[in-house]
């Protein structure tokens, strides 16, 4: 060794590995507006479709003419349910085991359903071309509100389940009602609350919101009729997914559908489902031969893609005097609007939401979910979230602040009587689920001592006491919140899509000189996997993280995998990348130890390569390794150095955290301050520190957004009220508050690199942070539960019902 000899920790460094604060490689085009999105896509001769979409929330269609429409210069074609129905897709199947119309047929179910689609040489043509088309509709009574969905005189919404008394998931107890699903032991739960102490119950709601990508859904199909192939580019979270669904819904060989998710601006689980703009412009490119364009625009978007939660959650706890909880009883009315196409995995009917015991040893739990049907857009997507995660950790946060309150106890103190012990994992939970790590306490204790609880309580005590006195108008408020998340979904025992299980797949393939590509089956939609996975075959296999390309999204060069949504890309796909890795790995051994005359055996690994246990100057790097798979492999073993790995994974992995908000609301505006805000995340090992961070940062502005004011509201006749960002609240950098982050690591034990997820952490542990910060300012007046969103207005209404309004 010389002076020029790279040391360990700079060979180490230059691998820019697993840990380190690599820099987003695929930034370079993204800041400089050179990313290659869908509507960048022109091809020769392509035509645009547009939607005429419903101004009614339910009426039926008496007729629809084109005629006006199709003298418009450049419209070539109006197509409606009718023409939809020669090609048997008037209707589609959804994720959730529904149907669902492509294209109204026989009647409208929700405000901006899909009505007609007008194909058109230019977009302006498209636009011109919906305004001719002329719909007669008969008005019909609507439903809103989910509480009326099972009224017995409720309107009959779904006319074509007229008389299915049995659904996808079980039983419908009533016209409007989709499904049943219950959880957990009900007599040990009833029984528990017979002997409880002390119980409190309360109807919490999750109001209904949307996802905001910046980039809206799009599609271009491509029917090239001499080759009977078709070619979709559209922003999909899983493209193979949509591939294999276009195969089974159009009938066509899935080797002749090319799927391709080029660059994709966010998803947040918006680009999970198919839509019917997809299912459109592929019919007419079928029909027309040409390419079609579909790009909706942000009202569309708003109003008729997926919305998230919209989940009511009946919540009651039991406890002891002590405040030992003893049970928890959950029932949850789900508004799924006109259709159930729910995204989550086949067997999931409200998801993961059996995670709503949350952090806590819960002796035992019962919780029931009621489906059902509303005038109102379909979804129940995943919005930054794992299937319904979000939902239950608001649950049982707001439950454990609601209880803590009763008990007259401090929300932390009560949290961290009844988590759920270090010893204790894995730790199987009373709704069924196997946690497989964590360390709740010392991540709880951290957040205190940081931020100093106690000395927050104590200011908080002396501001009210100078409210009473009348020495000011502003109240103050601590958000503790306290979540437990699962991701990765997952084990092909309990996860799968349309009867495929939930694996994730990495090929790998190594160049002579030492550098490689990597094909993924996740799509990134702006989470940095082209930075992150090199990360990790970087720290695997000693190819600097600077020599591995990494490609998603095509369906004819990526391995099969089930996309990203849900925090899956890393327990999943992560772990298929190491597995592939390891596999490499092993072939390099075999290799080295041939051509350094030594058993494999003998070797050992040393960060960039091979060397001779107990001879360290005896050594092979990877690089050479590299080289050498190409022309001096040992007799017998096949050339080239490449591996391919489907991951399923053993578990899900529960990545936690420990948040808390400090804010103050004035009463007599509503006007709310957010002092601080302060998260701690445990997502295992870490692969990009400052990616994390990004992660948690976007999370939290999105937490941010959903509990102060982001709602997908409706009146009672079934308008959609906040359809456009001029109502729809959309944090700017100018209300955003400062995000202090903080972190622990407890490595999953059974996920190769210790990882889990981390994209979705910070909306589940933020949203009730904000909304415990604003529960806890009011409850000093005597209010026990006040309702998201938590706009002005909403806090100046609860200050008004509480009587402290001055005016
Ligand atoms: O599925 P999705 O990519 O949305 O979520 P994720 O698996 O939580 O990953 C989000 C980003 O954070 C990816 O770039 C991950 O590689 C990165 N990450 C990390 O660096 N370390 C972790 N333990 C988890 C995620």
């Amino acid at each position: 060794m010389n002076d020029l000899t790279p040391t360990r920790e700079q060979r180490t460094a230059a691998l820019e590995g697993m840990g380190c604060k690599r820099k987003r490689v695929e930034d370079a085009r993204f800041t400089q507006g050179k990313g290659n999105y869908v509507d960048d896509l022109k091809l020769p001769g392509m035509l645009h479709g547009d939607f005429v979409r419903s101004p009614h929330a339910h009426a039926r269609v008496k007729s629809i003419n084109g005629d006006e429409a199709l003298k418009v210069p450049g419209v070539l074609a109006v197509i409606t349910a009718e023409t939809l129905k020669t090609v048997n897709l008037a209707w589609m199947p959804t994720l959730a085991g529904d149907v669902q119309m492509v294209l109204a047929d026989g009647k409208v179910l929700f405000q901006n359903q899909e009505v007609a689609f007008v194909v058109a040489t230019d977009r302006y043509a498209a636009d011109d071309g919906i305004n001719k088309v002329v719909v007669e509709y008969e008005p019909l009574p609507v439903v809103i509100d989910p509480f009326k969905a099972m009224d017995a005189d409720a309107p009959v919404l779904r006319e074509d389940l007229a008389g299915k008394t049995t659904g996808a998931h079980g039983p419908r107890k009533h016209h409007n009602h989709i499904f049943e699903w219950t959880v957990g032991d009900k007599d040990l739960t009833d029984a528990a609350f017979r002997k409880a102490e002390v119980t409190v119950k309360e109807m919490i709601s999750y109001h209904r919101t949307h996802p905001s990508p910046l980039e809206t859904c799009q599609c271009v199909c491509s029917f090239d009729k001499i080759r009977g192939e078709l070619t979709i580019w559209g922003t999909f979270q899983a493209p193979h997914v949509i591939r294999t669904v276009v195969a089974l819904i159009a009938k066509l060989p899935e080797q002749k559908i090319h799927v391709i998710s080029p660059d994709v601006g966010g998803g947040f689980g918006n680009k999970v489902g198919a839509y019917p703009g997809y299912i459109c412009a592929a019919v007419a490119s079928i029909v027309t031969g040409k390419p079609v364009k579909w790009v909706e625009d942000r009202i569309e978007n708003l109003t008729a893609t997926s919305f998230a939660r919209d989940y009511h959650m009946t919540t009651e706890i039991a406890a002891t005097k002590e405040g030992k909880v003893t049970g928890l009883r959950v029932h949850v009315l789900a508004d799924h609007g006109a259709f159930d196409a729910c995204a989550d995995p086949s067997k999931w009917p409200a998801g993961f939401f059996n995670i709503v015991t949350g952090s806590y040893d819960f002796p035992t739990a019962h919780l029931s979910v009621d489906g059902i049907y509303t005038n109102k857009a379909p979804g129940g997507v995943a919005y930054r979230c794992s299937f319904r995660v979000t939902e239950a950790a608001y649950c049982i946060e707001r439950g454990m602040d609601i209880l803590a309150q009763k008990l007259k106890m401090d929300p932390a103190e009560l949290r961290l009587k009844n988590f759920i012990r270090k010893e204790q994992f894995p730790y199987h939970s009373a709704l069924g689920w196997e946690y497989d790590s964590g360390d709740y306490h010392t991540a709880m204790k951290k957040m205190m001592e940081t931020v100093d609880y106690a000395g927050l309580r104590k200011q908080q005590a002396a501001q009210r006491e100078a409210f009473r006195r009348g020495e000011t108008r502003e109240i103050m408020g601590l958000g503790v919140s306290f979540f437990t998340e699962i991701v990765g979904a997952g084990p092909s025992k309990n996860c799968d899509i349309l009867g495929i299980a939930m694996f994730d797949s990495c090929e790998i393939r190594l160049h002579p000189t030492g550098a490689g590509i990597a094909r993924v089956g996740t799509k990134s939609t702006g989470q940095g996997h082209e930075t992150t996975w090199a990360q990790i075959i970087a720290t695997e296999i000693g190819i600097p993280a600077d020599n591995i390309m990494v490609e998603e999204g095509n369906t004819d060069t990526a391995p099969y995998g089930l996309g990203t949504y849900g925090s899956r890309s890393t327990p999943v796909a992560g772990a298929a990348i190491a597995m592939a890795a390891r596999k490499i790995k092993a072939k390099a051994q075999m290799i080295a130890a041939y051509k350094l005359e030594v058993h494999e055996d003998d070797l050992e690994w040393d960060i960039d390569g091979f060397r001779v246990k107990g001879l360290p100057e005896k050594t092979m790097a990877m690089k050479d390794i590299c080289w050498a798979a190409y022309n001096s492999v040992p007799p017998g073993m096949e050339p080239g150095l490449e591996a391919v790995s489907y991951y399923d994974p053993p578990n899900m992995t529960y990545p936690f955290g420990a948040y808390i908000c400090v804010m103050t609301i004035d009463v007599d505006t509503g006007v709310y301050t957010i002092k601080r805000f302060y998260a701690l995340d445990d997502c295992g090992t870490r692969i990009n520190p400052m990616i994390i961070e990004g992660q948690v940062h976007g999370g939290l502005t999105e937490a941010f957004a959903i509990a102060m004011g982001q709602e997908i509201r409706y009146d009672p006749e079934g308008n959609v009220v906040t359809g456009s960002f001029m109502d729809f609240f959309m944090p700017t950098a100018v209300e955003t508050p400062h995000w202090e982050t903080d972190f622990t690591v407890t490595p999953s034990p059974h996920h190769p690199i210790g990882a889990k997820g981390v994209g979705e952490s910070p909306n589940v542990g933020g949203v009730p942070a904000f909304s415990n910060a604003v529960n806890d300012a009011f409850s000093f007046l005597g209010s026990t539960h006040i309702q998201m969103p938590h706009d002005y207005w909403r806090n100046w209404k609860a200050a008004k019902n509480l009587g402290v309004f001055a005016a």
